[in-house]
């Protein structure tokens, strides 16, 4: 009896010294549960972690700024003691060193690491996604991981993959389409580049923002099919394709809920359906209550730090339950364990800039759309010709746009003139002097604040007087004519001088085109442009037409590549080139009502969004989505199926032959039509695509794809689910979505439900929403 006694006391003698060792000892991140160290946070550095630490930019930045930082931390509060890393980065969250959790430094943006003045500016997404090239995009972002990491920093606030909605959007540069497949297999490819090299990425702005106009009020009034086929169906692609280390919710509301505030979006969606595992946080600023926002999903409230009392408060008065703070942290420790700081990687601060400025310069040729080319007027294979540059933007090319995807670059902008100088171009000096001088004496000083977003002011462009081309077309050998643009974060473009060209470019384009042709001259237009601009008007008078887009640093010598011929063109539009702004689906609806200000914007367009509407309304494009020339012309064989008869998946192939003179590369797009069954389809819709490789004149290439079975899904929102539905499918592969090169079809048996996903997102508003039913 006794020695049962002493041994019950040993044993709980024993069990208390455990339990108070293990009190004891401080649990640290990535030694101890994400558990433990959450239990072991005080309720103070709970509210201080599921917010950011503020702006601050770094000792040396914050201290001589001329400007009053916004967002700074109360002096003594665990947000102003965490350590900022690296100058420069947007934002962090807290780090709490006792408890072994460090801080996420992050970064802008979708064209490089912004804010560093020693990064590479590489092409704009639209640019990039223009190559129709994932290899390519992953090797983009491979670099841009890669600067990321070396200058230490955690997270690349990229990629922007909102849907081209409509042109006049301001961040549309930034994004890459009017397509949600190709949106999302570009994201994708951008993320798998940069997390390959080790840092984090965010895929914004999740969901609709689709215009700067009042983004932060606007409430986007969206079909929950349009919403999932077209504005969600990017970030489904890729979030399941590359997981990125963060999502980050957009400022406007969607169906009356702001979107950072939105459990439909961030917990049904995200969340639920489609099994997101990272960090969902907020665009600066975004949202109005915190503690909705810790309730609906929000993870993570960028960059803060103003809101932790609010939930302190909210926790004590019993208003926000602890546990949701808990659940959103484990999502916030979970990240910080993915990044550098945790691994106490030792980065160098050297990433190799000039291997980086090469692979930008290539990487912008091949997202460039050669639009015309008459007459062979490129390429340019006679160096020894000289060239008459025209417009400002031949002088002062424009890289990128502006706002937070505006990176301040390692090296000097190379001009269109300085990239033909590069190669040898004999271009008009008298010329030069001219634009040099007006440009100089026309530019308005921009101040700091300015230039530091990219908002450097320029001069309006040079009326051209009738001796000064006469000249120049006496004196040179051909024209080339750039028209430039630039636009960027919280407003949207003008039709007016902007959609559409100004009268002087007009008059300088027509001018210019009679002068050199009447001597048997030919005319060039370079695009350097974000967006789809207006080109009915005007197409018939140059010879030929590129898009050079905003190419990033190495802007002139990219440029100088296509029209040299060193690289041969092969681009497409990733947005179709309406005849007249009036044309484009969303026109009615954009921005909003009241115009101004608008308060909500009703998508009545649906799902008809791009080639979507102009191919099933028979709309006339000017340049339509898909399409882009090439020095070189290509043929397509028979287009083979693997069967008639569609069981779990179906392979189609075809072979591509180069038929001219010149090597060259061709994208490949395959389009489905579906058959009408009880939801209406779009004529056809993008469901793969492939660039073949740089083919030698009369090489060919079999390009095969895979067809699953959710390619031919429709989204039905009585049954929130994606089903297929029974009957003809046909397959067209083309060179844009007007052209189509073969076609065939097959049958699907049966309707399939292929998933069911939470009914979410449901208007509050009727829609009149446009049908292609009679
Ligand atoms: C932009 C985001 C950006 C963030 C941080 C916001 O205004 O919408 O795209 O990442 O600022 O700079």
């Amino acid at each position: 009896m006794k020695k049962i006694k002493v041994y019950i006391t040993v044993m709980a003698v024993s069990v208390l010294a455990l339990t108070s060792c293990k009190s004891k000892t401080t649990p640290l991140l990535g030694k101890s549960s994400i558990e433990d160290v959450i239990e072991a946070m005080t309720l103070e550095e709970k509210v201080a972690l599921v917010v950011g630490t503020g702006l601050k930019f770094g000792d040396s930045i914050d201290k001589n700024s001329p400007f009053p930082i916004p967002n700074q931390p109360v002096p003594g509060s665990l947000a102003a003691k965490s350590k900022v890393y690296v100058s420069g980065a947007v934002g962090r969250t807290l780090e709490i060193p006792r408890l072994g959790v460090n801080t996420i430094e992050m970064v802008d943006g979708p064209a490089g690491v912004s804010f560093m003045s020693r990064s590479t500016a590489y092409p704009i997404g639209t640019a990039l996604s223009s190559s129709w090239d994932v290899d390519l995009v992953h090797k983009i972002g491979e670099c841009m991981g890669n600067e990321t990491l070396e200058y230490g920093l955690d997270i690349l606030l990229a990629p922007a993959i909102n849907i081209h909605r409509n042109p006049l959007t301001g961040r549309n540069f930034e994004y890459f389409s009017e397509d949600p497949l190709l949106s999302g297999k570009m994201g994708a490819a951008l993320v798998n580049g940069i997390q390959s090299q080790g840092a984090g990425t965010s895929l914004k702005h999740f969901v609709a923002n689709n215009q700067e106009t009042n983004r932060i009020e606007v409430d986007a009034i969206i079909s929950e099919r349009a919403l999932r086929e077209i504005y969600l169906k990017g970030f489904e692609i890729a979030i399941k394709e590359s997981n990125p280390w963060t999502l980050m919710a957009s400022y406007n509301s969607v169906n009356g809920n702001l979107a950072t505030e939105n459990y439909d979006l961030l917990t049904k969606v995200a969340r639920e359906d489609w099994g997101y595992e990272g960090i969902i946080m907020s665009d600066w600023e975004a949202g109005k209550d915190p503690v909705k926002q810790m309730k609906t999903g929000l993870n993570l409230l960028m960059p803060g730090p103003y809101q932790d009392t609010v939930l302190l408060q909210a926790v004590k008065d019993k208003k926000l339950d602890e546990k949701v703070l808990d659940e959103n942290i484990s999502w916030i420790l979970k990240g910080a364990m993915k990044v550098q700081k945790f691994k106490d990687y030792k980065y160098s601060n050297k990433p190799n800039l000039e291997e980086n400025a090469s692979i930008a310069r290539s990487a912008a040729a091949q997202g460039m759309v050669l639009l015309k080319n008459e007459n062979q007027a490129l390429p340019l294979l006679d160096k020894g010709q000289n060239l008459a540059l025209f417009g400002n933007g031949s002088y002062e090319t424009i890289v990128g746009g502006s706002g937070s995807g505006f990176v301040m670059r390692a090296g000097p902008t190379v001009h269109i003139i300085e990239g033909l100088k590069n190669q040898n171009f004999n271009v008009s000096k008298s010329l030069e002097d001219t634009y040099t001088a007006y440009i100089s004496e026309n530019t308005p000083p921009t101040g700091m604040i300015d230039m530091t977003r990219g908002r450097k002011k320029r001069a309006p462009e040079m009326l051209l007087d009738e001796k000064l081309i006469q000249t120049m077309a006496n004196e040179s050998d051909l024209a080339i004519i750039t028209i430039a643009r630039i636009s960027g974060e919280t407003a949207d473009r003008s039709i007016e001088g902007n959609f559409k060209l100004t009268e002087v470019e007009l008059s300088n384009i027509n001018n210019v085109s009679q002068a050199f042709h009447a001597k048997g001259k030919k005319v060039v237009v370079v695009l350097n442009i974000g967006g789809v601009i207006e080109t009915a008007s005007w197409k018939d008078l140059p010879d030929s037409i590129l898009i050079a887009w905003q190419p990033g640093q190495e802007a002139g010598n990219s440029i100088a590549d296509v029209l040299s011929g060193n690289v041969n063109p092969s681009g497409k539009l990733t947005a179709s080139f309406p005849m007249k702004y009036e044309d484009e689906p969303s026109a009615n609806n954009f921005p909003g009502t009241p115009a101004d200000n608008p308060k909500h914007v009703i998508y009545e367009e649906g799902i008809y969004v791009g080639y979507r509407y102009y191919n099933t309304f028979g709309v006339e494009t000017s340049y339509p989505f898909g399409f882009g020339l090439s020095y070189t012309n290509f043929s397509f064989g028979d287009l083979s199926l693997s069967s008639t008869e569609f069981k779990d998946e179906l392979e189609a192939s075809i072979t591509v032959t180069n038929e001219g003179e010149l090597s060259g590369k061709e994208v490949v797009q395959l389009y489905v039509s579906a058959p009408t069954g009880n939801l209406e389809k779009p004529v056809q819709e993008l469901k793969a695509f492939a660039k073949t490789k740089n083919l030698a004149p009369k090489e060919s290439q079999t390009i095969t794809f895979k067809i699953d079975i959710s390619s031919l899904t429709s989204f039905d929102a009585e049954e929130s689910a994606w089903i297929a539905e029974a009957g003809q499918y046909i397959v067209k592969i083309g060179v844009s979505s007007e052209d189509i090169k073969a076609e065939k079809s097959f049958n699907l048996g049966k309707d399939r439900v292929v998933q069911k996903v939470n009914r979410a997102l449901i208007p509050q508003v009727k829609i009149n929403e446009l049908s292609a039913k009679q």
